[in-house]
């Protein structure tokens, strides 16, 4: 037992077992996501590329893709960070640890659980919700137990105010209980086999009512709790408004819950639900910017460390991609516009702007702040590692996500060009064959990418190996 070594960590010690398994999983996680998805890549490039192997179809890898990044690279990098930032900013250990440890290795099952039974076929078909419901049974199981941790270490907590950041996980956990349970209602019909309880339109409006806010709370709201705690860590300075912070908070979760069908326009749905969908996507473009931008200045009167200092930058462009996309998707979400882009592959280059740009590099530089001072480190045992890091996701980030651009315009105005006799200009195929170089680039840019994260596993390793793990201890009480 020995004291934590956080340079600035009050009094107490903190318990950190599930938070250095989680930070390490994410980091294999990241790794075999990543792969997934350029091989994914390079099947949409060369679709014979893999013939008569079915769980190597590019129909069952692709889900395999989805999950593997969102849920166990993503969800293991919430997990970490939120174990992490709670015990910090309630100054008192996690809550009940124990139960961390059933959560850190329930989730680890749901992954492996995923990852075995979506190449081999099964599949509930809503997408981001595809599992079964076995899983879906323990996933359910594995939250409630997340909840108590966290909540639990919040109630215990040693100072009376809530820091926005646990505010921030705290909806996320909350609003992804929610949107599972009442998403995954379903009726077995054989052990890996299940019918929704929804029909019809109704089924369409709950499954993006769910996959719209898995956005908005698994992919940005903890994500941006580990903005609210990481970037004022690393610069060094205090969030920039906190009142600012408030605000965000609430216009953000109050919003996000409306937008939904955005995703379903020019469908079944009612006319006027497309339309609400379609204001409140608009709204959400103040909050977050509100929020980008009390991240990016809290840089005020610290800029220049983004000279010098890769894991600021890496925290900052995730921002930056944070505020494209999310001035983006309200575009997309007007209705004339999603005309042109629904089904192209714009649709692809706003999530990986989302995913890769805002996602990726936050949880990427929240971990090399957070892994070499669980090993008991001032830093990671290469900072240019970190630095080559940075560049190789970023040029990847904008190869893919320009491709992407131009290769979706380019096909929908191809699909709906048409000739002074009413004919369709462009057959399907046509456009096909013009969108195949643009494959070829988002493939360059996603081994770039993947091989960003190679070199930061080898970091990672070098630095757990040549770190001395920092125990937890007995927590002494540090204020009254
Ligand atoms: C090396 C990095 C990556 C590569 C090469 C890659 C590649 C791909 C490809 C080829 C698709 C299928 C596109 C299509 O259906 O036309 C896809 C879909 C998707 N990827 Fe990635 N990806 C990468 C990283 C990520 C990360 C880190 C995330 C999330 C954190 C992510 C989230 C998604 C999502 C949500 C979809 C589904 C999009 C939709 O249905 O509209 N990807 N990815
Ligand atoms: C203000 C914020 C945002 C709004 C209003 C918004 C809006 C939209 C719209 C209109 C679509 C296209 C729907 C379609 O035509 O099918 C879309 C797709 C998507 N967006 Fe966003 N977006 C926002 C932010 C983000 C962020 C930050 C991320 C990722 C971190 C993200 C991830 C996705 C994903 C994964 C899809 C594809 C869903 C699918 O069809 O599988 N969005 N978004």
């Amino acid at each position: 037992m020995q004291a934590s070594t956080y340079p600035n960590a009050p009094a107490a010690a903190y318990e950190d077992t599930a938070v250095r398994q989680f930070a390490l999983m994410a980091v294999v996680w990241g790794v075999v996501g990543m792969l997934v998805g350029v091989i994914i890549a390079s099947q949409l490039a060369w679709p014979d590329l893999i013939t008569g192997i079915s769980w190597l179809s590019y129909g069952r890898l692709r889900p395999l893709h989805t999950n593997a990044v969102i849920f166990a690279f993503g969800g293991s990098a919430l997990m970490a960070t939120s174990f992490h930032v709670v015990q910090r900013t309630c100054q008192v250990r996690l809550f009940a640890p124990k139960l961390a440890s059933f959560v850190f290795w329930g989730w680890q099952l749901v992954i492996v659980s995923a990852a075995i039974s979506l190449p081999l076929g099964y599949t509930t078909g809503k997408e981001y919700a595809e599992l079964e419901w076995p899983i879906d049974l323990l996933i359910a199981v594995v939250w409630v137990a997340y909840a108590v941790v966290f909540f639990g270490t919040i109630g215990t907590r040693k100072v009376r105010h809530i820091y926005v950041a646990n505010w921030f996980y705290g909806a996320f956990i909350i609003a992804v209980a929610l949107l599972h349970i009442v998403n995954s209602a379903e009726m077995p019909a054989g052990w890996m086999k299940s019918y929704s309880a929804y029909a019809g339109v109704q089924d369409a409006m709950v499954q993006w009512w769910y996959g719209h806010n898995a956005v908005g709370f698994f992919l940005t709201a903890g994500f941006l709790g580990m903005m609210y705690y990481y970037i004022p860590k690393q610069a060094g300075r205090p969030v920039y408004s906190y009142r600012l912070s408030i605000v965000h908070f609430w216009a953000l979760i109050f919003t996000y819950m409306w937008a939904g069908p955005h995703h379903l326009h020019y469908t079944a749905l009612p006319d006027w639900t497309q339309s609400v969908g379609m204001v409140f996507s608009l709204i959400l473009l103040a909050p977050s910017w509100g929020g980008m931008i009390n991240g990016v200045m809290t840089l005020s009167g610290a800029w220049h460390k983004l000279r010098t200092d890769p894991i600021l930058r890496f925290l900052i462009v995730a921002l930056s991609f944070y505020g494209m996309s999310t001035f983006e998707g309200p575009m997309m979400s007007i209705k004339t516009v999603n005309a042109l882009s629904h089904y192209t592959d714009w649709t692809i280059g706003h999530v990986h702007s989302g995913a890769l740009g805002w996602v990726g590099l936050i949880s990427m530089g929240s971990l090399y702040y957070l892994i070499p001072r669980l090993y008991g480190r001032t830093q990671m045992y290469s900072v240019p590692a970190i630095e080559l890091h940075f560049w190789m996701s970023t040029v990847g980030i904008v190869l893919y996500i320009a491709a992407m651009w131009i290769a979706g315009v380019m096909q929908g105005l191809m699909w709906r060009a048409l000739n002074a006799d009413g004919t369709l200009t462009y057959t399907f195929v046509e456009s096909v064959k013009a969108t195949y170089p643009f494959y070829v680039v988002r493939l360059i840019g996603g081994l770039l990418y993947l091989g960003g994260m190679l070199v930061m596993a080898w970091n990672v390793w070098r630095t757990v190996v040549a770190g001395r793990s920092v125990k937890a201890s007995i927590p002494v009480p540090v204020a009254a």
